[in-house]
């Protein structure tokens, strides 16, 4: 579904739910999960439906992940790096999670 416009930039491995995916150099997590088409970052506290980027600026938080066992980051704000691990969430998490 989402095809990038640049093949240049450096490729790294991040671990997304243990699994290692390639992202470019200046992705965001966000931008990396759907290249690796990952569907979604969170399930919802309420009725656990799938959430998927939306916004990729930082408004509707559909993106919130787990970075390095950090919970509720904004993935469409982080940028990746090598080794990074991300989990996606379900349901909401506790503050300081
Ligand atoms: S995709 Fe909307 S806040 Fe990240």
């Amino acid at each position: 579904m989402f095809r990038r416009w640049s093949e240049k930039a450096a490729r790294l491995a991040v671990k997304i739910d243990g699994r290692t995916i390639e992202a470019r150099d200046g992705d965001t997590v966000a931008a990396a999960m759907l290249a690796a088409g990952i569907g979604h970052c969170r399930t919802t506290a309420v009725s656990g439906m799938p959430r998927a980027p939306y916004c990729l600026m930082g408004i509707c938080f559909d993106c919130l992940v787990t970075i390095d066992g950090v919970g509720n980051r904004q993935g469409c704000l982080v940028p990746v790096r090598a080794g990074m691990e991300i989990e996606t969430q379900a349901g909401k998490r506790e503050a300081g999670q």
